[in-house]
């Protein structure tokens, strides 16, 4: 079943190279030969073997140091390495294990040992990448359920912040509505008059004193300004449901296996929109986004869902500071850019991050909130999806009593 894999085989001796080859070859795998340490790096990273057979004892780079080289460079690092060797001193072997290698042959060697150790070492290999594949694809599910379970924590939230803009665009359009059937009837009563006034007719008695009395009910002035401040009101309260619904549609988004590049402080206002009740009893916000960012590369979805999960966190820690005052903390997002980077900050007058919980925090499952309230898996995400999915960075700076920032950097190149 490995009979298609590719072997590079390392040997500074001639006629090592040719019985070694030999045998390999007659098992139908596909070889490439180096003579020299510096050759066989170079190979590697041009053809990616999927094992490499590399003899220890080589002039000017040995088979250890290419080892190390191999191991240190990420295009290579997986690749088995099997030791090739006459010495077979302990020490050897185990500073060739320190290096890396996966196993050690020694010369002259047996061939059906070799093979042996050759084909357990390829099966292991794709055994591994497969279940690293398995790996990468349980953590992506488990990202989409995490989303899908804080989604419902905000649902909540959300309903009652879509809700009350609802209630108050209602009741103005009631007013607007109102208001427009007592200026049509003061219409309808003017055109009385204007039409008997236009043909000679004397107006009939009392309406004009009809009229006069409907334009003082409804007092035309008052109207025209209470109408207008009643669009007002509409146009916001629908601003702040559009705010709302788009956050939730970034938040829920699936994301697909490309990133796409967007507006980096739209997306912060509508993450934040989405989990305002969340923060508003706390704390205020403030918002100081930076106009002149370019587009960033990224999964909206992801980073959306991280904002929020930053948000949540300052509100969480600024409800402890202000329980049982009046007072309110504030929570600031702020975006700038910082060099190659787009960088997102979110500062909150917390509580700070005691120094003996600052090291765990990132850690899948770690929290300091009661049941109910924490689930410990808010961080570990936004590492998650900062560094390993966009190739980001995420650090905080933390003052006990004051509070903390946590610094998302995200790379505006394509990552
Ligand atoms: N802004 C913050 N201020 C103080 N502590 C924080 C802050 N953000 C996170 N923490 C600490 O880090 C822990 C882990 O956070 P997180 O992963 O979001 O899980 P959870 O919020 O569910 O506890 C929190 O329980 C808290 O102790
Ligand atoms: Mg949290």
């Amino acid at each position: 079943m490995h009979q298609g894999s590719r072997l590079l085989i390392v040997d500074d001796t001639p006629q090592n190279l040719q019985v070694l080859g030999g045998i390999l070859r007659e098992q139908g795998y596909k070889l490439s030969v180096a003579q020299s340490g510096a050759q066989a790096l170079e190979v590697a990273r041009r053809v990616l073997p999927d094992l490499v057979l590399l003899d220890v004892m080589m002039p000017e780079m040995d088979g250890f140091e290419v080892c190390r080289q191999l191991k240190a460079d990420p295009a290579t690092a997986e690749i088995p390495v099997i030791f090739l060797t006459a010495k077979t001193e302990a020490e050897d072997v185990v500073l060739g294990f320190e290096l890396g290698a996966v196993d050690y042959v020694g010369k002259p060697f047996n061939p059906p040992e070799l093979l042996k150790r050759v084909q357990t070492h390829l099966e292991l290999a794709l055994l591994r990448r497969d279940l690293e594949r398995q790996v990468e694809e349980k953590t992506s599910q488990l990202l989409q359920a995490q989303r899908l379970e804080s989604m419902g924590q905000l649902a909540a939230g959300i309903a009652h912040e879509v809700n009350s803009p609802m209630q108050f665009i209602g009741n103005n359009a009631d007013f607007l509505s109102q208001a427009l059937e007592e200026l049509a009837a003061l219409r309808r009563q003017y055109h009385q008059v204007y039409q008997q006034a236009r043909a000679g007719q004397p107006v009939a008695p009392g309406l004009l004193e009809e009229l006069a009395a409907a334009l003082e009910a409804a007092d035309v002035d008052y109207l025209v300004t209470e109408t207008t401040k009643a669009l007002g009101k509409v146009q916001e309260g629908v601003k702040r449901v559009v705010e709302i619904v788009e956050g939730m549609r970034e938040l829920a988004h699936p994301g697909g296996r490309e990133k796409v590049v967007v507006d980096l402080n739209h997306l912060v206002q509508s993450a934040t929109a989405v989990c305002r009740n969340e923060w508003k009893y706390v704390a205020d916000l403030g918002l100081d986004l930076d106009s002149s960012l370019p587009p960033v590369p990224c999964f909206p979805g992801e980073i959306s869902q991280c904002v929020v999960n930053l948000v949540v966190n300052a509100a969480h820690t600024i409800a402890d500071v202000v329980k049982g005052t009046e007072g309110k903390g504030k929570i600031s997002l702020s975006s700038r850019v910082a060099g190659t980077w787009a960088e997102l900050r979110v500062a909150d007058t917390g509580a700070g991050i005691p120094p003996e919980v600052q090291p765990r925090i990132f850690e899948f499952l770690f929290t300091t909130k009661e049941f109910g309230k924490g689930t410990g898996q808010g961080l570990s995400l936004v590492q998650r999806v900062v560094r390993d999915h966009h190739g980001g960075e995420v650090s905080f700076e933390t003052e006990m009593g004051k509070g903390t920032t946590f610094v998302l950097r995200l790379p505006l190149g394509p990552g």
